[in-house]
Parts: structure tokens; sequence; C-alpha cells
């Protein structure tokens, strides 16, 4: 509830008001019945015509106050809720963008569209909701129930018995609806999910021609979303005619008691025609706040999943420390000191083993292993974007943990094995990188990472748009805009996760030989498959389930390490030699 207020706050004018508003409507709309009775019983009845046009003026302006409380009401409430959603919107994307990439690896993309659309939309309307009814129901309830009694407190029994019963009555038929409606609301979600994982996914779908599977899963959930609602409808369905029998009953009672008074001379007409509405108004607002207390119900589950998103601990952050250093990485010296690590969601099992190792300024690092042998593990611990479990990663002799998250990750450019270009022209792209880059800077990272040519080719050239995701552009001509776009930060330390696997082996020497040329005191990580990309590494790493098990340049290696044969002469299509 914390949580939320803060998001509230800066609507506190709506909140306050949308309630105050509300008990004006209230209290206007409450007294006429009582003032139409006074009519009737003293005004008619004695025939007062300036009593009669005094009470209806009075109730036409109350009628006019009712209606300006109401509207405002309606404005303040919808002011204050979707004021409110905006600022939790806002809230949660924010939270998101600092997410971690552990933070990220438990919420999956999909469930995190739903919490920011559906959730937040459910929490708008139980917020708008609140300020609407949440106050008028049971302000409405006392004050009838008050107005009535005072009227005729012989007939007060029937109020006595009427608001019980159908009390009970709504809280049986709601016990028994709200489990539905929680369970409706959790494959709702289900429902979303597939949608948003089929979305996210639908071009590996059509590729491995699961369609028809997918059509499958979808009815599956589509369907159990059916029969719960239906199951979930037709109890409330019961609320209403339940509601309407007791209200029935209680009106035939009042007329059959009430006629008797009227008839002994204890009671006007007109004192039982205000009594009757007051019992309805009664009646209404109990299912006013039985509709209030299942759409609670309902959102419950939403409020929930909003809340683990705000509350998640972000376990990567800016320390003090550094904050106060403020310090840059400068020439891109890289040091393992006897790193160890594991994912939080892989199984207590260590991913990396007693990593130790250094890379001088400018050098260039190759690191190759089987897949799976953590090689993107090892490089993404130098920008932060997972923390070394055990030991220590140091940037210029200081610990990763000692720069802030901008500082470093400003020094440390990384083009990720599964990257991505986002929709907008090829030049919006590569300046993401570095907004403040120029025209000739941005030619110059596309012509080193070999992509001015055929950025040339394209008939927009730079302003070619680009498609979600970079839908547009051959997977090598995708990895090559990555590679500019990480050039053109100018970093201190580059990392090239398998950023050249879909590019022809001429062109990915015509990119080391312009990072060679233009980035020679560039710290650089390269992580590749092909022999041919790493053999000019000043230093290659050969990783095997985590460990290092070997390190050194091409000669030295080729010489001691057996590991480094295979690989090598597998690569050159040449038995391995008899050593
Ligand atoms: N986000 C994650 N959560 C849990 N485990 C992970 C995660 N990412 C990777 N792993 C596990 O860590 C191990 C190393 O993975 P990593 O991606 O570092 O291998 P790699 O050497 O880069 O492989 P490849 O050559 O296929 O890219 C694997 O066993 C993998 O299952
Ligand atoms: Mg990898």
């Amino acid at each position: 509830m914390k949580q939320y207020f803060r998001f509230a706050k800066k609507y506190k004018k709506a909140f306050l008001l949308a309630p105050l508003l509300v008990i004006v409507d209230v209290f206007c709309e409450i007294v006429q019945p009582e003032m139409m009775s006074r009519i009737v019983d003293l005004g008619i009845r004695q025939k007062d015509i300036p009593y009669i046009l005094r009470t209806g003026g009075l109730m036409l302006g109350l009628s006019l106050l009712a209606i300006i409380g109401n509207v405002g009401n309606i404005w303040y409430s919808s002011q204050g809720s979707v004021g409110f959603v905006t600022e939790l919107r806002k809230g949660l994307f924010g939270k998101i963008q600092e997410f971690s990439f552990a933070n990220i690896d438990r919420f999956s993309s999909a469930s995190l569209v739903t919490r920011l659309t559906n959730d937040v939309n459910i929490l708008q309307q139980v917020v708008m909701m609140s300020l609407r009814l949440l106050i008028r129901g049971p302000l409405m309830l006392i004050f009838a129930v008050v107005i009535a009694v005072g009227i005729a407190p012989g007939l007060g029994l029937i109020i006595a018995i009427a608001i019980p019963v159908l009390m009970v009555s709504i809280f049986f038929l709601l016990r028994k609806g709200i489990p539905f409606f929680i369970q409706m609301q959790g494959k709702l979600d289900k429902v979303n999910g597939a949608v948003q994982e089929n979305l996210i996914n639908v071009r590996v779908i059509k590729s491995f021609v699961r369609e028809g599977f997918e059509k499958k899963k979808f009815a599956v959930s589509n369907e159990d979303l059916m029969a719960i609602s239906i199951r979930a409808s037709s109890i409330v369905a019961l609320i209403m005619p339940v509601m309407q029998l007791v209200m029935n009953i209680s009106i035939v009672a009042i007329v059959w008691f009430g006629g008797n008074k009227i008839m002994a001379g204890t009671l006007q007409v007109g004192q039982l025609m205000s009594f009757i509405s007051y019992v309805t108004q009664i009646l209404m607002s109990l299912m006013m706040l039985s509709v209030s207390v299942m759409t609670f119900s309902r959102a419950g589950a939403s409020s929930k999943r909003i809340l683990e998103v705000l509350d998640a601990g972000i376990d990567i952050t800016d320390s003090p420390q550094a904050i106060r250093e403020d310090r840059k990485p400068g020439l891109g010296k890289v040091e393992f000191i006897d790193v160890s690590f594991k994912y939080h969601s892989g199984g207590g099992e260590y991913v990396l083993k007693n990593i130790s190792l250094t890379a001088e300024a400018g050098e260039r690092v190759a690191v190759i292993g089987a897949t799976g042998s953590a090689k993107s593990t090892l490089v993404q611990l130098i920008p932060r974007l997972y923390d070394a479990t055990e030991g220590q990663v140091l940037v210029d002799g200081v610990d990763v943990r000692n720069y802030t998250l901008l500082n470093l990750r400003n020094g440390v450019s990384m083009v990720l094995q599964q990257n991505e270009l986002f929709s907008g022209t090829i030049r919006d792209n590569l300046k993401w990188g570095n907004p403040l880059a120029t025209e000739e800077e941005i030619i110059a990272a596309a012509r080193d990472a070999q992509a001015h040519e055929f950025i040339l080719s394209f008939p927009a050239q730079y302003d070619t748009l680009l498609g979600q995701g970079g839908v547009n552009v051959s997977g090598g001509q995708k990895q090559r805009l990555c590679i500019a776009r990480a050039i053109l930060k100018k970093p201190a330390i580059l990392i090239l996760d398998d950023s050249t696997s879909a590019v022809d082996t001429a062109t990915e020497a015509g990119i080391r030989a312009a990072l060679d040329r233009h980035l020679k005191n560039t710290t650089t990580f390269i992580i590749a498959q092909r022999i041919g990309s790493i053999i000019s590494a000043d230093k290659i790493i050969i990783l095997e389930e985590g460990a290092m098990i070997a390190s050194g340049s091409h000669e030295e290696l080729i010489r001691s390490s057996k590991a480094y044969q295979e690989i090598y002469y597998s690569q050159q299509e040449k038995e391995v030699p008899a050593v």
C-alpha cells in the first residue's frame, strides 16, 4: 500500500476532492425523499402553496448541488485514477529499466508486458471505483437507515430483517463467486501470457511450422477462461434476482404494515412513500458494496504482481563509494582475481570456477571454448551485467563495483551475443551508443564495422528505417550495425561476444584490421568460434566447463596446449600431428 501512495501523491487534490464531492452528492440526494414526503404530507394536505414552492425550490437547488457533486466526483475520480496509473506505469517502467540481468532472468518479458498493461488497467478501475463507490455506498447506507428509522421507527424492524438477509445471501454468493473470479484472473493471465509469448516468438513458430500446436495451446487456455468466466458470471447473475426478491418482499411488508399505521393515523402517506425510497436506497447501496468487494478481490492478484515488480530488489546498483568517487575507466586494463560465478536461477552450480587473468590495456584477448563453457558469462562480468559471486573483477586496478554503472558501461562497450536493433533509422540506431556523435564519427564507425558500404547500397542510406528488432537487414548486416554502434561509444574496453558469427571471413578480417588500426588502444575481448578470428590475438583463453584450462598467444598454445591443438587442427582440416 505504501508503495502506491507515492504514485498518488501528485494527485492529492483529486484524491481529497473526489470523496468530499461524494459527500455533497450523497447528502443532497438523500434528503430528497424526505422533502418530498413533507410536500405531500404538509404542503398538499394543508394546501399550503408557498410551502410547496419553497420546499420544491429547495429540492431543485439541492438537486443542482447533487449534480455538481456527482459530476465533480466523476471528474476528480477520473483524474485521480488516470493520474495515479500514469505515475504507476512510469514507476514500473523506470524500475524495469534499472533491472539487472538477474532480475530480467526472473520475470519473463511476456509477464512484464502483462503487468504493465493489463494489471495496471485493472488497478485503474479499482481506484476509479474506490473514489466513486467506496465512500458513496456506506454513506448512503448509513444516512438512509438513520432517516428511515427517524421517519417510522415502527417499520425499522423490516430494515433490521432485510439488511441481514440480503447481506447473508450476497455473502454466500460472493464466497462462492470470488474464488472463481480469482481463478478467472489467473486464466486471463494465461491467455495474455500465451498471446505475448506467441507474438514475441512468431518467427520461430512459423519456421518450425508450429502454428497448429500454438493454436491448440491457445484454444486450451482460451476455453479454460471461458469455462471459468461462465461459472463466475452465473453466480453473479444470481445476486440481482436475490436482491430483487428481498426488495419486493420488503416493500410488500412495508406497504402492509405502513398501511395499517396510516389507517391508525400514526403514519402519513408521504412518509410511507419516502420510507420505501430509503429502503430501496439501502438495498442498492448494499449491492454497490458487493460489486466493490468483487472487483477488489479480482484486483488483488494484479496488485500483487505489480508490487512484485516494484519491490524487486535490484542487486546491481551504484555503491555510495562509486558515486562519491565518480571515477571513469581510463586505459582499460582488465583483471580477474580468482573469480567464481553462479546464476541465481541456475540451481547452485558454479558456472565459472576460479578464473584469474589479466588483459593489459590495449591488448586483444580472445576467449574460446565449447558452447556452454561460460564464455559469455565470463565477459558479462566486466560491464557488471552480473556481479561475480566470488573474487573480484578489476578495471584499471579498481573493482568494477566501485565505478558507477553509467561510467563503467560508458567505458565498456559490449556487443551481446543476442543483439537487437531498435525501430528507427540506421543513424538513430548507431547514435544510440553515443547521442553526441557527429556525422563523420558515425561514418567512421560504420566503415570500421564494414557496414558503410551496405548502408550506402540502401536507397535511403543512413536514413533507412529499420523495423522492430532490425527485421529488414540480414543477420550479418545486423551484427555489423551492432558493432558500429558499440565502436561509436569510443570505449576503453570493447567486448564482441560472437559478434561476427554471421559475417563472412573476408568482411570479418576487414573488421579486425579496422579495429587494429583505429582502436589500437582499446582493450578488446573477442569471443569467436572461428580460429581465424582469434589467431592474431595477444592472448587466447580457453574455457572448458567454466574453468580456464589454458591461456597464451597462438604460438605458445600451439606448442603447449593439447586442447588448443585440437581446436586449431580440426579447423585446418588437418590431422593433429603426433607430438
Ligand atoms: N541467465 C542464465 N541463467 C541461468 N543459467 C545460465 C544463464 N545464462 C547461461 N546460463 C548457463 O551458464 C552456462 C554457461 O553459459 P554461457 O552462455 O556463458 O556459455 P557460452 O560459452 O557463452 O556458450 P555459447 O558458445 O553457446 O554462447 C550454461 O550452462 C548455461 O546453461
Ligand atoms: Mg555465449
